[in-house]
């Protein structure tokens, strides 16, 4: 939620930089961008060039000139409408002093009172106007110019999150600071020039070198070296850390959107995420990164998903395969609500957070309540050194790879395949399931990367059936057990991208409430594959048709039965995907459910890898 980038080194084209960074960035905000800079020769003067819209557009506002220096902005308003005005960065009174922010500044309506009392001019409706003045009120104090000293004293009155780069017209340096919001710092490969960003997809076409910034740290960047400090002024020894993607994992290629690329990567990361851990002639699974003891896992009485979004679906999924196969006790919680509702920990409990970007503000601030309360904690996370991957106590990473579509696919995929690997390790060691039974389960799921393959050779039905069907106002999404949270995650997608309204609801509540919704213009999306299910889910279709709704059916290949009802019948469309255990659906269920969302989004016009009014980390509570 909202992208930083910042520049200062041995080329003096800065500010192209900062707007390249910028539109890597722009995935985390898009309502407006900006930059400010330093002109070589001109160290006395901050040029900021800004406006609404995305980066593409305000860089054709800005002619190229020498700059050694600059930071910049994508941003996702929180405080204030995207506007020119509200577009960071944002300056002083005296124009000296440019900052970007990431986050939320809670008191900033008494800290603007404050300084409006003492002469300050505000011009924006944001809170991160604050930031500016408030550097101003301390720098330049008793005529020592000291930019980090400044906002080092002004970062202390500041309640809520931040992370940010500020620049001061007097001093050829960029100051960073961070608390709940993300900040890396890029080396530069002769350690000659430095870079900052919110996270290190930005940084990949110059450096592989940074350094995350933890909560309360101070960066000062020069020309040709780095310091960092903490909150006493302190200096503060940090280790270098290498980015393991490469850029072009990063980059989209011959596909037309980060999403389409990002859904056919699914059979690569599933098995990248699986390899090492699903052990085959052993028959098990096997995760380092969990470090306990037999004993400990064994002690375990209860887990509890802390999650957003996406996330939370996978969590969701996690319940379902943790209850059946390791026998513990599960509970699946929005992040945004678990730490306000005093939850209930004990020393048994296991706080499992699941996040793909490891940066979501709302899973972090439950990840350290949960800590607080004293639960053993383990992140499932993808963006490696992300705050949730150091933060939580364990760690099973996914290796997803960059992902840039806002809409979340191949993350989940990988979650769900740590989640599947985690219930059977726990599984074997509790002895819930038999060494058959577990054999039975690993050999299946070894193929379950060529079977979603399969589904994706076939991606033109679906485009078909979204043509077809794009047009409708509602769509129903229905799933059971395992595949509830499928239906979930599916009208999530669909709602996401195309801006149809989509719910997604268990099967067998439908006849309790949302079947009165049923008629010709609401369609039903039913995942309805051989599983235990099978058969009630089939009553509902059933019921839909004698309503007269239209369903497309998600149905095991070779379903004669389903054929029987649709013979004659082209009003309503099924969608193969392979056979499996019914364990595994939910890999074969899902990625039919993302390709419809992307054909009726593409059909309807909509920016597919940035909707509306989204971003893709929400770093703000
Ligand atoms: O990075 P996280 O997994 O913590 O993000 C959680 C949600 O914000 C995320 O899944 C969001 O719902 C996506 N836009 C879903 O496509």
């Amino acid at each position: 939620m909202c992208g930083i980038s910042a520049y200062i080194g041995k080329e003096n084209n800065a500010a192209e930089i900062v707007f390249n960074m910028l539109s890597r960035l722009e995935y985390r905000g898009y309502d407006s961008a900006g930059i400010a800079y330093v002109k070589e020769g001109k160290q006395d003067k901050i040029f900021v060039v800004k406006d609404k819209g995305m980066v593409e557009d305000v860089k054709k506002q800005y002619t190229p000139e020498h700059s050694d220096l600059c930071i910049g902005h994508t941003r996702w308003a929180t405080h204030g409408e995207s506007s020119k005005i509200n577009a960071h960065p944002h300056l002083d009174c005296k124009q000296e002093i440019a900052v970007v922010h990431n986050g939320i500044i809670e008191n900033y309506v008494s800290l603007k009172e404050i300084l409006e009392e003492k002469g300050h001019k505000f011009i924006s409706a944001t809170d991160s106007e604050v930031l500016s003045h408030l550097i101003e009120e301390f720098y330049n104090k008793d005529d020592v110019l000291n930019l980090e000293e400044a906002i080092r004293q002004a970062i202390a009155l500041l309640r809520g999150s931040y992370g940010i780069a500020v620049i001061s017209s007097k001093e050829e340096k960029i100051v960073a600071a961070r608390l709940g919001s993300p900040i890396i710092i890029g080396i530069g490969k002769d350690e000659d020039e430095y870079f900052i960003s919110s996270d290190t997809n930005a940084l990949l076409p110059y450096t592989n070198s940074t350094i995350p910034l933890n909560d309360g740290e101070i960066a000062i960047l020069t020309k040709n070296d780095y310091k960092i400090i903490n909150k006493d002024a302190l200096p503060v020894q940090k280790k270098i850390e290498k980015i393991l993607h490469d850029l072009q994992s990063a980059e989209k290629g011959e596909y037309a959107h980060y999403m389409l690329k990002e859904i056919f990567e699914q059979p690569r990361v599933i098995n990248e995420t699986m390899r090492g851990r699903l052990r085959l002639e052993e028959g098990i699974a096997k995760l380092g990164g969990v470090r306990m003891k037999k004993e400990e896992i064994r002690n375990i009485n209860r887990i509890v998903f802390i999650a957003c979004g996406t996330s939370l679906h996978a969590g969701m999924l996690g319940k379902y395969l943790m209850e059946e196969i390791a026998r513990i006790p599960t509970e699946v919680e929005y992040a945004s609500e678990f730490k306000y509702k005093f939850p209930v920990i004990d020393k048994g409990t296991l706080v499992i957070a699941i996040s793909q970007s490891g940066e979501t503000a709302d899973t972090i601030a439950s990840l350290r309540e949960a800590k607080e309360r004293g639960a053993n904690t383990l992140g499932i996370v993808n963006v490696v050194g992300s705050t949730i991957a150091r933060e939580a106590e364990k760690g099973v990473y996914v290796y997803a790879g960059p992902e840039i579509g806002v809409a979340s696919t191949k993350a989940f995929t990988a979650q769900i395949t740590a989640l599947y690997l985690l219930s059977m390790y726990f599984g074997r060691i509790r002895n819930t399931i038999s060494g058959f039974a577990l054999r039975e389960l690993v050999e299946e799921f070894a193929r379950i990367p060529g079977k979603v393959s399969k589904i994706l050779d076939d991606a033109d039905v679906i485009k078909d059936i979204a043509d077809e069907f794009y047009n409708y106002g509602d769509f129903l999404y229905l799933g059971r057990g395992y595949n509830f949270p499928i239906a979930l995650e599916g009208a999530l997608k669909l709602k996401e991208i195309s801006y149809i309204h989509a719910e997604g609801y268990p099967a067998g509540e439908m006849k309790h409430g949302p079947i009165a919704m049923i008629d010709e213009n609401f369609p039903t999306m039913a995942i309805l594959v051989k599983d235990n299910v099978y058969n009630k889910i089939m009553s509902n279709v059933e019921e839909i048709k004698a309503r007269h709704g239209r369903f497309i059916a998600i149905i095991t290949e070779g379903d004669e039965e389903v054929k029987k009802i649709l013979k004659g019948d082209d009003k309503n469309k099924v969608i193969s995907v392979p056979k499996t255990h019914p364990l595994f659906y939910p890999f074969l269920t899902v990625v039919p459910l993302q390709l419809f969302a992307y054909f009726c989004a593409l059909k309807l016009g909509r920016n597919v890898d940035k909707p509306r009014n989204l971003a893709k980390s929400v770093t703000v509570e």
